[in-house]
């Protein structure tokens, strides 16, 4: 283990902040690390890994796919990205697809893909909302409205007006005559788990539809079944006219895409956009498989059944123990907003064996694979009951206040 340590220490980038063992093996919803201990991982892969860790038929799929073919560029035909964009397009609203290979290479190509459709009336504003991240690459770290993961690269691009999340009015007020369209989040993750409500989304795409503005929804982490449904969008009764999907799309490999409806898909020609790695016959053959896998085995219906159980067990937390000011959250994808820092219950369930996340500061975020089992997810849940049941007794006052 220190040896792992070392290296990293020594030869990679210190961009994060490592924490706990070296793992070396997952499978399911569990983790094992170099010394045979096993971890509950309520949040595999940051989102990703929605059938779990090393799913049989992903890892499957994967092996096959890559003694048959793993990568080809795409001015040439193959069977794997076309039949994966048939069955992305046959299951929202979009008219084509294109693939690139992370969230923040999706939001980049949305993005662009938003500036070809303003073009020729001279819009290229977009608005986004404050508390939103859409990755760390320019056009998308220009689009994060987290001042944090900001400041150090200013300047960064001036064509995002900030609008406040679940505030229809606020939202009309950054309307320009530049603006081409809005972007958002319909749960925002990074940003603490906060759900868009219903009557301001169907009030925003109202007004969009009415001036011609692109309703861009960034679905890196709620897409995949995440909420209950194929993708966010479906719980809102709308229909976006960009989307862009990563994280649990691949079920593992790296891979996103963006979903355009016809308008787009109209305006977009040869060399206008272009990603080596996008979309190869590995990443893509997966994808389909995570798809087939999310029908046969029913996992929308799992999500919704589990999300009902884990909803009412942090509803009895939130009335059992002080520390806790909010439970948030849509079907496998829940926030719990404490009045204390939230990083010191993640270290202590990392030491208990369970892997939670902490975002904002002060938001325990849990994002189990979509495939979990109840008795799983109960024993996460008694963990972080006995955790937070220490803190309780420790009292509030004990425990670091969110400044
Ligand atoms: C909503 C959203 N958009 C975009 C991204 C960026 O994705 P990536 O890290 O794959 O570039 C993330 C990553 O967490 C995200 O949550």
């Amino acid at each position: 283990m220190e040896n792992t340590k070392k290296l990293f220490d020594k030869y990679v980038l210190n961009t994060y902040t490592r924490v706990g063992p070296v793992f070396v093996k997952g499978k399911g919803s569990w983790l094992w690390d170099e010394a045979g201990t096993k971890y509950l991982d309520l949040f595999p892969g940051w989102g990703v890994s929605i059938l779990g860790h090393c799913h049989p038929r992903i890892t499957k799929v994967i092996s096959q796919q890559a003694g048959k073919l793993i990568h080809l560029p795409n001015n040439l035909y193959f069977k794997e990205q076309a039949q994966l964009a048939e069955e992305i397009v046959n299951s929202s609203f979009s008219s084509k697809v294109f693939f690139a290979n992370s969230g923040a290479e999706a939001v980049e190509g949305a993005l662009k893909f938003s500036r070809l459709y303003g073009r020729s009336n001279g819009r290229y504003e977009v608005i986004v909302m404050k508390n939103s991240f859409h990755g760390r690459t320019f056009g998308a770290l220009s689009a994060t409205g987290q001042g944090k993961y900001k400041v150090p690269f200013k300047p960064l691009l001036a064509s995002f007006k900030e609008a406040r999340f679940n505030d229809f009015s606020n939202f009309k007020k950054k309307v320009t005559s530049k603006t081409v369209g809005v972007m958002l989040e319909l749960i925002q993750g990074e940003g603490g788990v906060n759900v868009a409500q219903q009557e301001y989304i169907k009030e925003v795409k109202l007004y969009c539809e009415k001036r011609d503005l692109l309703f861009i929804v960034d679905e890196v982490q709620t897409g995949m079944g995440r909420t209950g449904k194929l993708f966010c969008y479906q719980n809102y009764g709308i229909k976006p006219d960009i989307m862009v999907l990563s994280k649990g799309l691949g079920a593992g490999v790296p891979i996103s895409a963006i979903l355009v409806a016809k308008e787009i898909s109209d305006i977009i020609g040869p060399g206008m956009h272009a990603s080596t790695f996008g979309g190869s016959p590995l990443v893509t053959r997966v994808s389909l498989e995570a798809f087939k896998i999310i029908k046969e085995d029913k996992i929308l219906s799992n999500v919704r059944e589990l999300s009902i159980y884990l909803l009412r067990r942090l509803g009895d937390f939130n009335r059992k123990f002080k520390i806790i000011k909010e439970i948030r959250g849509i079907g496998l994808m829940v926030g719990i907003e404490l009045k204390v820092k939230s990083a010191p219950i993640f270290a202590q369930a990392l030491k208990q064996g369970l892997i939670i996340n902490s975002t904002h500061e002060n938001v325990l975020r849990i994002m189990p694979a979509l495939n979990i089992k109840k008795s799983e997810l109960d024993k996460g849940l008694n963990i972080l009951e006995e955790i937070l049941t220490g803190n309780r007794l420790q009292g509030v006052k004990d425990m670091i206040p969110v400044t």
